[in-house]
C-alpha cells in the first residue's frame, strides 16, 4: 500500500491544513495529566494507526476526542474546536467511537444493535440507507438481524461493532483494538472491512497493539509512549525504522 500524495504534502510544512488537527493536548483522569501536550493531525481520507505499549495514552487520546475524557488544548474537525462539546455534539459532527471490547448489548438483538448506533439520527430514509449498507459491508450481519448479540463469535460481535458505528454515519471513526483476542483470519477480514469504508471515503484512526499490523494495514502511523508522540511518519518508513524495529517489531 503506498501512502497517500497528500500526507507528502503537508509534510512537508502545510499542516495548518490539516482536517483533524490536535495541538498540545492534555488529559486528565481527575487530576493526573495523562496526556503531556500531544500534537496530531489526520487528513481527510487517511487511515491512520496509533501505536505504543500498555499505559502509553492511546486509548485516552481516542476518548479525549470523542470527549469522553477531561482534556485541555486544542482538537479542531474541519476548523470547529471540539475540545469545550459534549460527546453528544462530537457524534452529531460525526466523530465516532468504536470502542475498546465492542461493548455491545448482549441481549439485544443484531439489529437492535445496529439501531442503537443511530439513535441521535432523525434521517430515517439515510438510516434505512445506512443498515442497507451495513449489510453489505457486513454480510455476516445482514444473515442473522435477529440473533442476539451476546451469542456471536467474538469476530462477529466486532463486525457489529463496527456495523453500529457505521450506522452513527461517521466522518471519522476511531476504532479501539478491533482486533483484540480475535484469530488471524478474523482479523484479515476485519480489516477487508476497514478497507473498504476507507476507500469510500471514510478517515479512520486504529489503535492497535499489534504493530506489525498497524504499519502493514494503515497509511500513517504516530508512536505514544508515556503520553506523548515519540514518532510518526508514513507507515512504511516506520517498518523500515531500526528503532521502531527494535522496539516494536521484536527485531533486533
Ligand atoms: N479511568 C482511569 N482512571 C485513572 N487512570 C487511568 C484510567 N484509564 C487509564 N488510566 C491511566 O492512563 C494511562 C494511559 O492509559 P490508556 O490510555 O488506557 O493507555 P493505552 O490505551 O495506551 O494502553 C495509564 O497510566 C492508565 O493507568
Ligand atoms: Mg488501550
Amino acid at each position: 500500500m503506498t501512502p497517500k500524495s497528500y500526507r507528502l504534502t503537508w509534510a512537508k510544512g502545510k499542516a495548518n491544513l490539516a482536517w483533524l488537527k490536535i495541538d498540545n493536548l492534555e488529559s486528565f483522569y481527575h487530576r493526573v495529566r495523562v496526556l503531556h501536550g500531544l500534537s496530531m493531525q489526520v487528513e481527510k481520507g487517511d487511515f491512520v494507526s496509533l501505536i505504543g505499549s500498555n499505559g502509553a495514552g492511546k486509548t485516552t487520546l481516542l476518548r479525549t476526542i470523542s470527549r469522553l475524557v477531561h482534556g485541555k488544548g486544542k482538537i479542531f474537525l474541519d476548523n470547529e474546536e471540539l475540545i469545550h462539546m459534549t460527546p453528544k455534539e462530537v457524534i452529531c459532527r460525526g466523530v465516532i467511537h468504536c470502542p475498546e471490547g465492542r461493548m455491545l448489548f448482549p441481549n439485544m438483538t443484531v439489529r437492535q444493535n445496529l439501531f442503537m448506533g443511530a439513535f441521535l439520527r432523525e434521517d430515517k430514509e439515510e438510516i434505512k440507507k445506512d443498515l442497507e449498507r451495513v449489510f453489505d459491508y457486513l454480510p455476516v450481519l445482514g444473515q442473522r438481524p435477529k440473533q442476539m448479540a451476546g451469542t456471536l463469535s467474538g469476530g462477529e460481535q466486532q463486525m457489529l461493532a463496527i456495523g453500529r458505528s457505521i450506522m452513527a454515519a461517521p466522518k471519522l471513526l476511531t476504532l479501539d483494538e478491533p482486533s483484540l483476542g480475535l484469530a488471524p483470519l478474523v482479523i484479515g477480514s476485519i480489516f477487508e472491512v476497514l478497507h473498504t469504508l476507507n476507500q469510500r471515503g471514510l478517515t479512520l484512526v486504529l489503535v492497535e497493539q499489534n504493530a506489525w499490523l498497524a504499519l502493514e494495514q494503515t497509511n500513517f502511523t504516530y508512536v505514544l509512549e508515556e503520553g506523548h508522540v515519540i514518532k510518526q511518519g508514513p507507515a512504511k518508513d516506520l517498518l523500515e525504522d531500526p528503532s521502531i524495529q527494535e522496539a516494536y517489531l521484536g527485531m533486533t
